[in-house]
């Protein structure tokens, strides 16, 4: 079926879907520690890379639900949540070789983004032992067009395939807060010193769209990722076949200081050794009790996103530490630096062949890894600065807010992957994008949200960006890293 909608059309649909679109978001303000430890990808042993972790201290290398749920405390605002986020860190590389950790500035935001599937009104919490991966810690390229085609064409191969829309499910996000902000999700790859330099006077912000589609059978990674997989836009549309439940949406934001090393060579990399950004990935393990989850999913829906209007949520000082406890084996080991080898000795791979694995690895006692290549085998693909779309005509722009990835009003698609024509959805779908926070000084704003509406149409496709419902602003300090 092709058709075309009106912009009023669009809006009066928009308007009619709203009520059903709500989120919070969590703040994890301090880390809760910073270490080769990953349960689910190295359970039992060393982990090969680097994480900054946030939530549950009792978070470990062989952590369970039953762990976290008994952890003393939570990094993470609400004392609810016992749930563990963990990240790779990023690392500076310099001239001589040397290895030093970025200054995370803040925490990290995890936002529970509560988008039911297409004709149903309700979402399914995370169950106990629920766990699961977001991004490739392996994938090294990306062959699709940059930036991104508009997503009302994603309905067609290689856009509607999981390998495409896990590599979309990235950001990277240049953070200059004199300027209008990008877009959330806008570049999928890590851009490049010059870059960085010239443009992220504020730093970077790492971006991770966990798949919110699940088979509603296994909740372990043993069995690979296959038990969740991402809605047709990443973020919102329609789940694949054979995955019918739908549960809260879950999106990282972590900042980091690109910008102290401003002026030195050398370059930026994952703690996986990926210098492209491209096998930037992220690791959730539930920690909620499933009951009082699914309550909240349920009744937390003001669209502030505050979790201070959830009448459920015990909120904690967000100056609380809570640390997890070290193995004896990572206890001593330097992962600040200045270090001559990532953390674990990991080589550095810059693609465009898949990494090598990984593979638990032991405390570093060898040499360090022969070659590190200083500058990256392939061509990292450049993404200028592009300024989100404004929220309405009727706001002013403030530092810190959040901006859409601009889009125009009215285009009609030629792109050149698409080899059959686009297909019409049944209706018009939504897209969000995530709050900016910003810091001036050690104060964080933290405001801001924007809706749009993708439609997909053949041959012409309308985009409407439609104001935020509500925007707050809100001030506060963050701790010290
Ligand atoms: C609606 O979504 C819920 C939560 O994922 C699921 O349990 C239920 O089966 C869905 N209902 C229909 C009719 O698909
Ligand atoms: C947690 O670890 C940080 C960083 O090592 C340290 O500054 C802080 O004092 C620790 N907090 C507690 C409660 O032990
Ligand atoms: C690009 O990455 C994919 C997936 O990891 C891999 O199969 C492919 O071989 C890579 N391409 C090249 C040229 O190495």
């Amino acid at each position: 079926m092709h058709f075309a909608i009106s912009s009023a059309a669009l809006t009066a649909g928009f308007l009619f879907l709203t009520p059903t679109n709500a989120f919070w978001r969590m703040p994890c303000r301090e880390r809760s520690g910073l270490a080769r430890i990953d349960p689910l990808v190295s359970p039992g042993s060393i982990s090969q890379h680097a994480h900054a972790i946030h939530g549950s201290a009792g978070f470990g290398i062989d952590a369970s639900y039953n762990d976290l749920i008994a952890g003393s405390c939570t990094s993470c605002q609400v004392t609810q949540d016992k749930s563990a986020y963990w990240t790779p860190a990023l690392y500076f590389q310099n001239a001589a070789g040397e290895f030093q950790l970025v200054d995370q500035v803040g925490g990290m935001l995890a936002y529970y983004l509560l988008y039911p599937n297409a004709g149903n009104t309700s979402l399914s919490a995370f169950p106990e032992n629920f766990q699961m991966i977001a991004g490739n810690t392996n994938q090294r390229n990306f062959t699709y067009p940059v930036p991104d085609i508009p997503k009302s064409n994603w309905n067609v191969a290689p856009y509607n395939t999981q390998a495409f829309l896990e590599q979309a499910a990235l950001g990277f996000n240049c953070l200059n807060y004199a300027i209008t902000p990008e877009g959330s999700l806008y570049r999928h790859f890590l851009p490049d010193k010059a870059y960085l330099d010239a443009n992220c006077l504020d730093g970077l912000r790492l971006e991770l769209m966990f798949p919110s589609c699940w088979d509603g059978q296994s909740f372990e990674i043993k069995d690979q990722k296959e038990h969740v997989a991402y809605p047709s836009e990443v973020m919102t549309g329609t789940c694949p076949s054979g995955f019918p439940i739908r549960l809260p949406s879950l999106f990282y934001e972590t900042i980091w200081n690109t910008y102290e090393f401003v002026g030195q060579a050398g370059q930026f990399l994952v703690a996986n050794g990926d210098p492209t950004g491209f096998g930037y990935h992220g690791d959730f393990m539930m920690g909620w009790d499933p009951v009082f989850l699914q309550d909240a999913v349920n009744t937390c829906t003001n669209p502030s996103g505050q979790i201070e209007d959830c009448p459920l949520f015990n909120i904690q000082d967000e100056y609380t530490t809570c640390n997890i406890t070290l193995p004896s084996a990572l206890v001593s080991e330097n992962v600040v630096g200045p270090i001559s080898s990532l953390p674990g000795n990991v080589p550095i791979a810059s693609g465009p062949a898949p990494a090598n694995g990984a593979t638990a690895g032991s405390p570093v006692t060898g040499a360090p890894p022969a070659a590190s290549s200083a500058a990256s085998a392939i061509p990292v693909p450049t993404l200028s600065y592009s300024a989100g779309q404004s929220l309405a005509s009727t706001d002013t722009y403030i530092p810190g807010g959040i901006f859409a990835v601009s889009v125009p009003t009215s285009t009609t698609i030629a792109a050149p992957a698409i080899t059959t024509p686009p297909v019409a959805a049944a209706s018009n779908t939504e897209s969000f994008f995530s709050t900016e926070y910003t810091t001036s000084g050690r104060a964080v704003l933290e405001v801001l949200w924007v809706e749009e509406i993708v439609t997909v149409t053949d041959p012409v496709t309308t985009t409407v960006v439609v104001p935020g419902r509500k925007r707050h602003l809100r001030r506060h300090m963050h701790g010290q890293q």
